[in-house]
């Protein structure tokens, strides 16, 4: 695979670039696995990874990276607040110490608590001034919640992370992030892996002769998300990665969109 200079990054707002691939770790058991995973990851070229103080696998993913020997400017951490802590920054000198970094690539608050988080983002703001996050962001947060912290905010959130894929198409978050310069980033990119037996997935792979963990990730990148599979087995994390020499046509992304559950039960519930 390319090396991060050479894959496509989203620009975060004034901070950092972000790569559009990145291995997500949540639920991989700390220490041999998420080690495991994280150096075949890093070897085979992903330069992003997406943890979280809840998952307890921080350490592992600090240690892989120092193993690994790549700069640290070269590998772009996302960690995670959980937002029933006081103290922002306490819990981000613990992260920081677990992961044995002195600064994270982007910290953002896990889900939205409606009333913390205007206080949790502007310490958030703080830490980001100190340096000690090189970008700010929130996860779980629908187009409401984003618009209720905006008049505590002296900037916005870089980044929303929040559930994305064919079954999870959520349009209209979508295009207000888009617009409002926020970087969409798609967790369970994959439905979790049960998306991919999907009969109609599978036929668009197998005409492209690409597997269909790669068709829902082109079409997540196509809509403009970053994505951050997870997998704990080298092969897939590998083939994962193989998305930036091919393209879905129009045709395929639109039967990709009608995949949509939110919009069904949506127009279920009239
Ligand atoms: N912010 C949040 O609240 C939040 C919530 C959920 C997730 N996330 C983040 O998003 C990341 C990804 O989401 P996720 O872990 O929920 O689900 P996902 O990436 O959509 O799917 C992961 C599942 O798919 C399987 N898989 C991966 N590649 C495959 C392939 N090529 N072929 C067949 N199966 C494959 C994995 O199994 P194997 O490991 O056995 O390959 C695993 O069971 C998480 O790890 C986490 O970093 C964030």
């Amino acid at each position: 695979m390319r090396p991060l200079s050479d894959q496509p990054t989203r620009e975060l707002a004034g901070a950092a670039r972000m790569p559009v691939l990145g291995l997500g770790v949540w639920q991989m058991a700390a220490g041999g696995e998420t080690e495991q995973a994280v150096e075949w990851a890093l070897e085979a070229g992903y330069r992003h990874i997406d943890t979280a103080s809840v998952y307890r696998n921080e350490q592992s993913v600090g240690a892989a990276l120092r193993r690994s020997g790549l700069p640290r400017e070269q590998v772009f951490v996302t960690t995670k607040l959980m937002p029933a802590h006081p103290s922002a920054a306490r819990e981000l000198a613990k992260s920081l110490e677990r992961l044995s970094l002195d600064y994270v690539d982007l910290y953002l608050i896990h889900w939205p608590l409606p009333l913390r988080s205007a206080r949790l983002w502007r310490q958030l703001e703080s830490l980001q001034e100190r340096g000690l996050a090189r970008a700010i962001g929130v996860s779980n947060f629908g187009r409401h919640r984003l618009e209720r912290l905006m008049p505590a905010a002296s900037r916005m959130p870089a980044v929303d992370q929040v559930q994305f894929s064919p079954f999870h198409y959520r349009r209209r978050l979508l295009d207000y992030c888009l617009e409002q310069g926020i970087v969409f980033e798609a967790y369970s990119p994959l439905e979790r892996g049960k998306g991919l037996q999907d009969p109609k997935i599978a036929a668009v792979a197998a005409r492209l002769g690409r597997t269909p963990a790669q068709v829902m990730l082109r079409w997540a990148i196509q809509h403009e998300a970053v994505v951050i599979p997870k997998s704990s087995r080298e092969e897939r994390i590998r083939s994962n990665a193989q998305l930036f020499d091919f393209e879905l046509a129009d045709s395929d992304m639109r039967i990709l969109d009608a995949l949509d559950r939110t919009n069904a039960s949506a127009k279920a519930r009239g």
